[in-house]
């Protein structure tokens, strides 16, 4: 099993690849890149467990990576590989925060150790993460919604908090199927009872039943000791079944039967125990089409779809945009610098599809709070590969837009001035480059600004 992602940042080819080599065998996957530039563009986009840091790049210090690394990816640990001579540096680094720091050359069986801990490490911090996370949405539950659609199947959801039936949520990927299950846990009679989450997806099918029903010592190889159940676990509480659509068809009469007695045998057990849980179960695949072709039991189907909530997807229900957008830049991913959203942002994110639906706006915002160094966010900072396609109003759009004419009928003042600071937004304001791009001496650029006012 993969235990985790790490990026090599070494100018060294020969030495990478081999660093990397090893590493797999230890089931870590790894990327390589070779400058120090290279590393924060490949941070900025692709999550790491670990950074394996060389301290002396060709471009910038191993510090400076470090620094950026530390401030915008907290969890992610940074394992210095120095020289021996700079021991200096190498403590200037532990006090900015890396985990730990290795003098080349290096043992293998050192590094490896050494990685693993700092993985142990940040397992430490997102698990600790995730359970304060899990306080929060237990203390103050936020669930946005203001459209018409989201109102009414909140108002169900209300009513279906309120008895003991099993709930089918459906939905697409990232409408928010989770958000809502634990809402209608958080506001039933069970709150104060543990809501647990099973994937139904994530494990084989042995594995799946030991974990749902639990197992007795010694039923199979690995059943060391006695296990409760999640079901166990959940006692008067709710269990959620998430990807109930994946469950296997051998599973399936075994849930049934639960659902229909209360009643679940652990693995290798010989009594039935009786467990009190709410199921609320959710899935992206359109279940009646699973039935038909066999690959979901309609008893059980019917069992769980006693209550049925469909979460429309977002791009129908455009008026939830704004809100959980505005909730994603306050609440959720608030910083000390506050930002805001720019007309134009607001407009783009409004127009946008959203395939993956609130999952996919929480990513575009989030990730402008990455892109973004100034107050207001506009269209560029939400994902770099988009922007060119979606974010950029073509000179005669925006000319439409701001004067209400054609191009054709337009000065060449009025188009050199949207020119100018398309420019000049598309390049993040930097003044030497757009005027390399624009052809114009940096100081005709500078008296343009001027002129045309621009901002
Ligand atoms: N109404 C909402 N209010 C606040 N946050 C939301 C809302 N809907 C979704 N989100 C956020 O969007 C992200 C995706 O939500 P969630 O995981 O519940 O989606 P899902 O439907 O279970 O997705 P998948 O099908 O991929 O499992 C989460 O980070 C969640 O916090
Ligand atoms: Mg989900």
């Amino acid at each position: 099993m993969l235990k985790g992602k790490i990026l090599i940042c070494d100018d060294d080819p020969t030495l990478s690849q081999i660093l990397k080599e090893e590493l797999e065998q230890e089931n870590y996957n790894c990327t390589i890149v070779y400058n120090g530039n290279s590393a924060i563009e490949e941070l900025k986009i692709n999550y790491y467990d670990i950074l394996l840091l060389d301290l002396n790049l060709p471009d910038i210090s191993g510090l400076e990576v470090l620094k950026f690394s530390k401030i915008n990816l907290p969890f992610t640990q940074v394992i210095m590989l120095t020289g021996s001579s700079d021991i200096h540096q190498a403590v200037e680094c532990m006090k900015n925060g890396a985990y730990d720091f290795i003098t080349k050359p290096y043992s293998f069986e050192e590094l490896v150790q050494i990685v693993d801990k700092a993985l142990e490490k940040k397992n430490l911090l997102t698990n600790n993460f995730a359970l304060s996370e899990e306080f929060k949405k237990h203390s103050g539950f936020e669930i946005i919604g203001e459209s018409k659609l989201f109102q009414e199947l909140l108002a169900l959801a209300r009513r279906a908090a309120q008895t003991d039936s099993p709930i089918l949520i459906q939905g697409e990927t990232g409408t928010g199927k989770e958000v809502l299950a634990r809402y209608i846990h958080s506001i039933s009679p069970r709150r104060e009872k543990p809501i647990v989450t099973l994937n139904c997806a994530s494990l084989p099918d042995t594995l799946f039943e030991s974990e749902l029903f639990g197992h007795e010592k010694g039923s199979f190889t690995d059943a060391k000791q006695t296990k409760p159940g999640l079901v166990e676990v959940a006692n008067e509480g709710s269990l959620f079944l998430d990807e109930i659509g994946e469950l296997s068809l051998l599973i399936q009469p075994k849930l049934l039967r639960f659902l229909e007695t209360g009643e679940f045998r652990r693995v290798g057990g010989i009594y039935n125990k009786k467990s009190n849980v709410r199921i609320i179960a959710a899935t992206n695949k359109n279940l009646i089409n699973e039935v038909r072709d066999r690959k979901f039991r309609e008893d059980l189907f019917f069992r769980l779809n006693v209550i049925p909530l469909v979460i429309p997807p977002l791009r129908e229900r455009k008026e939830d945009i704004i809100p959980l957008a505005e909730y994603f830049l306050n609440v959720k991913f608030r910083s000390k610098f506050p930002k805001i959203l720019s007309d134009e942002a607001r407009e783009f994110l409004i127009n946008h599809d959203y395939p993956g639906n609130v999952r996919e706006l929480e990513h575009l915002i989030e990730r402008s709070l990455i892109f973004c160094d100034g107050e207001t966010i506009y269209p560029k900072h939400f994902n770099l590969m988009l922007f060119p396609a979606a974010a950029v109003n073509s000179i005669e759009d925006e000319i439409l837009r701001t004067h209400s004419k054609p191009l054709s009928r337009s000065s060449i003042k009025e188009i050199e001035k949207i020119h100018i600071k398309s420019v000049l937004d598309a390049n993040n304001w930097n003044r030497e480059a757009s005027a390399k791009v624009l052809g114009i001496s940096l100081k005709t650029l500078y008296t343009k600004i001027i002129k045309y006012n621009l901002q």
